[in-house]
């Protein structure tokens, strides 16, 4: 465990700020209406962010500066009166899921120290992430079959006794029948592929692996969630069209094969990741609403104190009246 900094932010500023945001969201649920739900938890979280105690810097956000009115790369956020802090933030990771009260969907974003996450252009990306035993035997480049008996090995069990999640979409037919033909077994999902990322590489969840393209912004959150725990991520961009390959160029992205581990993708040494859920999903639940409080569900990784905390917090309207709270 190394030495908490002495300048930080309490974690627990930083939970408010997703908590807030998937409160917000939440009221949208089922209510088949994206934009809304993805606008009220990126304007609740941009509020939050504005009484934490951090001088802090959207590396990942909701677009460009002239795409999105609030949250947008580069942006300031904060009070302004603590630690300079690197943002990426996904307000609402799966909008559709809200939109459509299905499961899974979170509120979700990693902070760093200036310069630790990559400024990932917004394109996809082909993602491979399991847990820790496998770290360094993996290779995008292999055969899936291959990959997937590393990882069974890994763990000691049979290629057959694996669940691989993977986003389904119709760019992964190829991959979905690579993984069924090597034996292994598929959960498909409708988005979301952070939630399933961290997933992927924590114990006891019965999910080994996710594989297959998702969003490069949300690869670079994954990645930082992932190097908490010291799994294994590798990503590779996938450029949609030539627009998407010059803006990466202008980033800075010389080398568009480059294969980059959770540590390229998330390098900083002060790597906090805290997600909020926001309807039920296997790891966390969602929000719930009571006639006098709110009741939210957080994981929170942190890099340097080396810790995974699950944050059930109960929020009251009237702190004078409380309700009653049952575990
Ligand atoms: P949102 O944050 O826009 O809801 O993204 C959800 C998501 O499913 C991501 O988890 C995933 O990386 C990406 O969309 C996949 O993109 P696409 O829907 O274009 O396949």
């Amino acid at each position: 465990m190394q030495e908490r900094p002495t300048s930080r932010t309490p974690t627990l500023e930083l939970v408010r700020i997703t908590e807030a945001g998937a409160i917000a969201a939440a009221h949208w649920m089922g209510h088949g209406d994206n934009t809304r739900a993805d606008r009220a938890a990126v304007e609740a979280m941009r509020q939050a962010m504005d009484q934490v105690s951090f001088n802090g810097r959207i590396a990942i956000g909701e677009g460009e500066r002239d795409k999105a009115p609030m949250l947008y790369i580069g942006e300031k956020v904060g009070r302004g009166d603590g630690p300079e802090v690197h943002i990426a933030v996904d307000p609402l990771e799966g909008t559709n899921l809200v939109a459509k009260g299905h499961s899974n969907a979170i509120c979700v974003m990693a902070v760093s120290e200036p310069g630790g996450l990559l400024h990932a252009p917004d394109t996809y990306m082909e993602k491979l992430v399991c847990g820790r035993p496998a770290r360094g035997k993996v290779d995008l480049d292999r055969p899936v079959a291959e990959n997937l008996s590393i990882i069974a090995d890994s763990l000691n069990r049979d290629v057959e006794d694996l669940a691989v999640i993977v986003l389904d979409r119709p760019r992964h037919e190829k991959l979905i029948a690579d993984i069924r033909a090597a034996g292994a077994r598929i959960k498909l999902i409708d988005d979301g592929d952070v939630i399933a990322a961290i997933t992927a590489v924590i114990g006891g969840t019965n999910v080994h692996a996710l594989m297959g393209i998702g969003a490069a912004p949300e690869g670079v959150i994954s990645a930082a969630a992932v190097r908490c725990v010291g799994a294994e991520m590798l990503g590779r961009l996938k450029f949609r069209n030539d627009e998407e390959r010059a803006r990466a160029k202008q980033m800075g992205i010389t080398d568009e094969n480059k294969v980059y581990r959770a540590e390229d993708l998330a390098s900083g040494q002060d790597l906090r990741f805290v997600a909020t859920g926001v309807t039920d999903g296997e790891l966390l639940r969602g929000v719930r609403f009571f006639n006098r409080g709110i009741r939210t569900h957080s994981i929170v990784l942190d890099h340097t104190m080396g810790k995974l905390r699950f944050i059930d917090s109960m929020h009251f309207d009237d702190p004078d009246d409380p309700p009653v709270v049952r575990l």
